[in-house]
């Protein structure tokens, strides 16, 4: 740690240039925690098991934010395809921008090393369609990287079972931002289709000649932010969580309320 920011400072007298970033502003923006470690994890697999080389990049469902580590980002040509425009809009980083349903749209056999889908898969009435195109449109070894809250979770059952119009006050009035619900704005209408359990997903992996190469449910990143921004509710929700978790005996936490998976073609 003293090494690098010395390294850092040397070179900042030498060439007044500042050190480049290392972490992407949505890993630097988790808290400490379960959320922010499976996160560098992933990082650490993609820098590992990507070819060293220029890569090409399929983001499924864009937005503005980059959950890419910064060098594979720097060598990458990422395509986003959307369905929403102003999320087309909002996303500053990708080279080619497709305004499309990722259930629908197929790109040519072999296109990419990686297919990114993060946050989306939750919201699509047919899953099976989107991956099956992510596969068909990955080179031999590339990989798929789906992060996505976790259905058989707390946060994943009241999310289910609420109305919209309950997210969109909870990401205003517990998670402060005011813009939700408005045009190209969080939270979007969640469906939580049965494949999109971890368990279902490593069933489609398998008949899809897909290896799983990662996978880990974690707490969710709204625990440790309502601790922060609303420690009433936050006290509430982890006693019910505890009560739970004691029902259960520990088959499952319930805090875990998102996952990341990564898949390899064969
Ligand atoms: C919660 S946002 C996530 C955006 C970004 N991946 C992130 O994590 O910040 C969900 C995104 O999926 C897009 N989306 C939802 N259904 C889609 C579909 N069928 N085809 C393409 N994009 C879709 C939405 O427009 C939105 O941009």
């Amino acid at each position: 740690m003293n090494e690098k920011a010395t390294i850092s400072f040397t070179q900042a007298v030498v060439t007044n240039a500042p050190a480049p970033a290392q972490h992407p502003q949505a890993l630097l923006d988790l808290p400490p925690g379960e959320a922010r470690d499976s996160l560098l994890a992933v990082h650490h697999v993609l820098e590992a098991e990507l070819p060293k080389r220029r890569l090409s990049i399929y983001e499924a469902g864009g937005g503005s934010t980059c959950y890419l580590p910064l060098d594979v980002l720097r060598r990458a040509h990422v395509t986003v395809v959307d369905i929403d425009a102003e999320q087309l809009r909002n996303n500053d980083y990708a080279q080619n921008r497709i305004l499309g349903d990722i259930q629908e749209h197929r790109f040519a056999p072999d296109s990419f090393d990686l297919v990114m889908c993060y946050n989306v898969i939750e919201h699509l009435g047919d899953p099976e369609a989107a991956l099956a195109r992510f596969c068909a449109a990955l080179k031999p070894g590339g990989m798929i990287l789906i992060g996505a809250p976790n259905p058989r979770s707390l946060s994943g059952v009241v999310t289910k079972y609420s109305p919209h119009w309950f997210h969109i006050w909870f990401y205003r009035h517990v998670r402060g931002r005011m813009d939700a619900g408005l045009p190209g704005h969080p939270p979007f209408p969640t469906v939580f289709h049965p494949l999109v359990t971890l368990s279902n997903l490593a069933r489609f992996a398998t008949a899809h000649g897909l290896d799983t190469i990662y996978r880990r449910a974690y707490e969710s990143p709204r625990f440790p932010e309502m601790r922060l921004r609303k420690p009433w509710l936050a006290a509430v929700v982890d006693a019910c969580a505890a009560i739970l978790n004691l029902a259960w005996r520990g088959a499952a936490d319930v805090r875990h309320g998102d996952y990341h998976v990564i898949l390899r073609r064969r």
